[in-house]
């Protein structure tokens, strides 16, 4: 019986999962299955987005007549032709002779040398950022080689704004019923798997899936359908953010991770007499057995922590087996930036040290610790000392560096403003909807908090609308101004409140994110959209943590920060007329005629205080 998931209202999902199977590739344990997926497109032309496994082949081929339900098959767009996605193409061809395979040059290349079919009398070549019109979609082919083979493609359908991602953004694991990753607890439940599908088949490629990070940057992306796993339809930064460390080798959190080698247990006691240590000074430590975790998991696990240590014991003069073969695949899979400490054990020629260090010094930015434990059989009350110094030289890099300020030396114990003015704000416009009310408001506190979610912090001032609207409504975007933005949008959105005033009068088309607020597309270099999570009074501010679910660049011109503003864009403030003395806000400019300026002084432009006035 057919088992097919809407995606949208005119594409299907129509793959299948596997349970059965030991080992994706022949070599990556799958304890809680895999999907393949495969989606149809019911457009006036009919595409189908690559095929599955033939291990799920029947399956798949009921999932498609249902799905088509009479109509004709008319493109087949072949994205990877690894078998997993391509092995049921030969049997699409005999059920739909009429089809129309859509693929690159390099795709072809491949289907001809897996399959035998006639491909030339049905093929359609197309090139980078070549599209296809299907009716209402159109569908743009974008080339992402080594992602994970060097003929793979992806496709960007601009119409629905979804991207067909081949392989990237997937995971290992069945989908159990679900099919969006905002159906379950991706982070707790299938982020590891994430981890370990990227790190395992296309780690070694960070700089293509770099490459093609760039190319999709660029596209304003609302859905991403990849050909394992979930499919990604909020909160796309989670996944994004990730493949972004990744693809850099940037490690994901601060901690050691543990790999041992050990044949009788005594190279086992000292990584934990060493995990002891450093957990003794609050580092986070993982130990992995390399005889009995597989070694998908430890390359994953390595992806992940900033810190790795290797103990081996030495077998036939080289390194244990199953240590030898993680190194090998560490180094193979382009492991970068890390630190490395090593502990060796040998009973007559302890050997596995240098092997280690000499297979882990040629990859790029790997820092050895110097220091040496080589144990002979069991380690000696004596060596505590060089696992003390191991657990030293790694905690050092844990420890926050001191103040620039010198200690001894008196500084005023004061609140200096001119101070607080050193921190790099930004400039941005907030926006909110509250029913048909659109508003928005200049602020310059946003910060990036975590990373997986993505959530930031953002503070705004009571007084403005906007606030209020935020706390009700729970919704907000921020457009992040770049510059070259006149000071006029400031005016417009700064200067006034939104109770009594259209803010976005005249502003043209009413463009919004998928929250439905609006947001700014003129001297804006990305946006951001987030859902709050909580909000904290501050007094005059309200401090709010929202959780981002979607994020897009929209030029490469760089942030206008709250020190450009002012040597840039601000209008020099005129000196009042007829040698009148005043003050000028130091925001907007605005004067203030007048020998004094009251403590509680409002500046009826911007609403910022006295504080921000000087005398003139
Ligand atoms: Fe899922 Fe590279 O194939």
């Amino acid at each position: 019986m057919y088992c097919i998931k809407k995606v949208t209202d005119d594409l299907v999902w129509v793959g299948a999962n596997d349970r059965r199977l030991a080992f994706f590739e022949g070599v990556y344990s799958v304890p809680a299955g895999v999907s393949y997926n495969s989606y149809l497109l019911l457009d006036e032309k009919t595409v189908l987005f690559d095929t599955v496994d033939k291990a799920v082949r029947q399956r798949f081929l009921e999932n498609i007549e249902v799905a088509l339900n009479g109509r004709k098959l008319d493109y087949l767009v072949v994205q990877h032709v690894e078998p997993d996605h391509s092995a049921v193409i030969p049997e699409l061809i005999r059920r739909h002779p009429e089809i129309k395979i859509v693929c690159s040059a390099r795709v072809l290349q491949f289907i001809k040398q897996f399959y035998d079919f006639d491909i030339d009398s049905r093929v359609r070549l197309v090139k980078e950022n070549e599209t296809l019109n299907t009716g209402k979609h159109n569908l743009q082919f974008i080339m992402a080689p080594m992602v994970h083979w060097p003929e793979v493609m992806m496709t960007y359908d601009s119409t629905a704004k979804i991207l067909f991602s081949a392989d990237a953004f997937g995971c290992f694991g069945a989908l159990n019923g679900a099919l969006f990753a905002d159906e379950v607890d991706f982070a707790k439940d299938y982020m590891d798997e994430t981890r370990r599908y990227y790190s395992n088949i296309v780690g070694k490629y960070g700089s293509q899936v770099e490459s093609a990070l760039e190319k999709t940057s660029a596209l304003n992306i609302e859905m991403i359908c990849p050909l394992h796993g979930f499919v990604w339809r909020s909160n796309l930064s989670e996944i994004v953010s990730k493949y972004m460390l990744w693809s850099k080798y940037e490690p994901e959190e601060r901690g050691v991770m543990i790999a041992y080698a050990s044949v009788y247990g005594n190279t086992e006691n000292a990584a934990e007499i060493l995990a002891c240590r450093l957990r003794d000074k609050g580092i986070k430590t993982v130990i992995f057995d390399v005889s009995v975790t597989p070694a998908s998991e430890i390359v994953s696990a390595a992806f992940k922590w900033s810190h790795l240590v290797f103990a081996s014991t030495t077998y036939n003069a080289g390194i244990f087996v199953t240590m030898e073969a993680l190194i090998n695949d560490l180094a193979a899979h382009n492991i970068q930036n890390r630190r490395v400490a090593i502990i060796e054990n040998g009973s007559w020629a302890p050997a596995s040290g240098g092997l280690i260090r000499e297979i882990m010094g040629k990859c790029e930015n790997i820092n050895i610790l110097e220091n040496n434990v080589s144990i002979q059989s069991g380690l000696k009350a004596a060596q505590l000392s060089d696992i003390e110094a191991i657990a030293e030289a790694v905690g050092k890099d844990f420890v926050s560096p001191a103040g620039t300020a010198q200690n001894n030396q008196a500084v005023p114990n004061t609140v200096d403003p001119i101070t607080m003015f050193k921190l790099s704000y930004g400039l941005f416009v907030l926006t909110a909807r509250d029913g048909n009310k659109d508003n928005g408001c200049i602020i310059n506190t946003v910060m990036q908090i975590t990373v997986s979610p993505v959530k930031i912090t953002i503070g705004v001032n009571k007084a403005n609308y906007t606030h209020d609207m935020i706390l009700k409504t729970g919704k907000f975007n921020v457009s992040v101004l770049s510059e070259g933005v006149p000071f006029r949008v400031f005016q417009q959105f700064g200067f006034h409140s939104g109770k009594d005033t259209d803010k976005f009068a005249g502003s043209g088309e009413a463009l919004r994110t998928s929250n439905g607020v609006r947001y700014l597309s003129e001297w804006v270099n990305g946006v951001i959209s987030a859902e709050v999570k909580e909000a904290i009074d501050c007094g005059t501010h309200t401090l709010f943590i929202a959780e981002v679910n979607q994020a897009f660049p929209l030029s490469r011109d760089p942030s206008v920060t709250y020190q450009y503003y002012f040597d840039n864009i601000k209008p020099k403030p005129q000196p009042p007329k007829g040698n009148k003395k005043g003050f000028v806000c130091k925001i907007c400019g605005y004067v203030h005629e007048g020998d004094t300026l009251p403590d509680d002084f409002i500046c009826p432009l911007c609403k910022h205080g006295a504080a921000d006035f000087e005398r003139i």
